[in-house]
């Protein structure tokens, strides 16, 4: 009833190596319904082939609220019983932050596939644990890094791997939030960091485009305008992360801009190559608005067309299921998770010891 296969029937969890089995209907639920929780539904909903069975939230109102927008049948507080009571397929987790782990693991235990978004963890033993649970079950876990799925992004990779301008040798990476994210729409800002709420994209990018491991991170953070208001996180951080090939990445991340600003992200990186130049500006718009209350543009993250979602989101949850559908690996890969959360760790070590980590 879930699934049709060509070439075989076999039991639920379909191993990536097999070429034969091509999985057409999969049953899916997602773990934490908030902001990108929401996205992740919508995602799902658009996609052939996809069943979504069941919706998990610790807010049960929420929870609900979800369950009947999307016509999803089953709805749950608790992400261990859905579990139990389910045969899922594949499950996004989108909760908090420093919350990634447990849901994952659970996930994998019961053998789903996991779609996970960004950061993987806040410490690498987490990250590492999650990447080994994976190998060892055969399913994928990947890290939704939004870059990945953005235009701007793969256009600019493709002219990298074209090879029309050499090696990027050094990337200038800006990645801002005004003061409304920590202080308004996440309420658990003060569980996370900015290596791994914002930077960890940017650092996703570096590493994709340089095609190279990190060697060594020096940073240094500002704490002071964040802490005035009761949230005891830093308000800044810069660093200078370089990499095995010689490459250097140069990030900022703030989120401390005001909130007159018409955006919530400012995101602009460019690239210098051996034989060219990148610039990707995130900040050039669809749409610009002016109302007689305020100024605002949508940025490049997506929107609705026809009742259907486009942009970064989508194409994230669209490449997952293609992948699991078809049995393959994701292009993100929980080594890629790993990697990302291993600089994530470093940067926030380096700015509190002040001095360089090797890594
Ligand atoms: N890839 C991106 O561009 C992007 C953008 C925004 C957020 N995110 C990531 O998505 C994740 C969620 O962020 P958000 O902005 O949607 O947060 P949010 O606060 O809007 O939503 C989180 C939801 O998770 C629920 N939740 C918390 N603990 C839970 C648990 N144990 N079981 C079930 N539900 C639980 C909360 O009740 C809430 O509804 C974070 O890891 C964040 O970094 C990624």
């Amino acid at each position: 009833m879930r699934r049709r296969r060509t070439g075989q029937t076999c039991s639920r969890s379909p191993h990536l190596s097999s070429e034969t089995q091509t999985v057409e209907h999969l049953d899916v639920a997602v773990i934490g319904v908030g902001l990108q929780g929401g996205g992740h539904l919508a995602s799902y909903r658009a996609l052939p082939g996809v069943n979504l069975v069941a919706v998990c939230d610790l807010n049960a109102e929420a929870a609900q609220a979800a369950a009947a927008a999307n016509g999803i049948p089953n709805c749950y507080t608790d992400y261990r019983e859905m579990l139990a009571r389910e045969k899922l397929d594949a499950v996004s987790v989108v909760i908090p932050d420093h919350l990634h782990y447990e849901p994952t693991m659970a996930a994998l235990a019961a053998g789903a596939h996991v779609l996970l978004e960004k950061p993987m963890a806040l410490s690498v033993a987490e990250a590492e644990e999650m990447a080994a649970k994976a190998e060892e079950t055969g399913l994928n876990l990947m890290v939704n890094f939004s870059h990945r799925h953005q235009l701007p992004s793969i256009m600019a990779k493709q002219r990298i791997d074209s090879g029309e301008v050499g090696q990027p040798i050094y990337a200038y990476a800006r990645l801002n939030n005004t003061l409304f994210v920590p202080t308004k729409m996440l309420s658990w800002s003060r569980k996370t960091a900015l290596p791994f709420w914002l930077i960890s994209h940017e650092l996703d990018r570096l590493r994709w485009f340089f095609g190279s491991e990190a060697q060594k991170v020096y940073a240094v953070s500002y704490s002071g305008v964040l802490k005035a208001k009761g949230y005891d996180v830093a308000d800044l951080y810069q660093a200078t992360v370089t990499f095995d090939n010689g490459a250097i990445g140069n990030v900022e991340s703030a989120w401390i801009l005001p909130e007159t600003a018409p955006w919530v992200a400012d995101c602009r990186t460019h690239f210098i190559c051996t034989d060219g130049w990148l610039d990707i500006d995130h900040m050039e718009p669809v749409v610009k608005v002016a109302t007689s209350q305020k100024y605002s543009h949508p940025g490049i993250m997506g929107g609705i067309i026809r009742g259907e979602p486009v942009g970064t989101v989508f194409e994230a949850v669209k490449h997952f299921v293609r992948c699991v559908q078809r049995g393959e690996k994701t292009d993100v890969t929980p080594e890629d998770g790993v990697a990302i959360t291993k600089i994530a760790c470093a940067i926030v070590e380096s700015a509190e010891r002040g001095e360089p980590v090797e890594l």
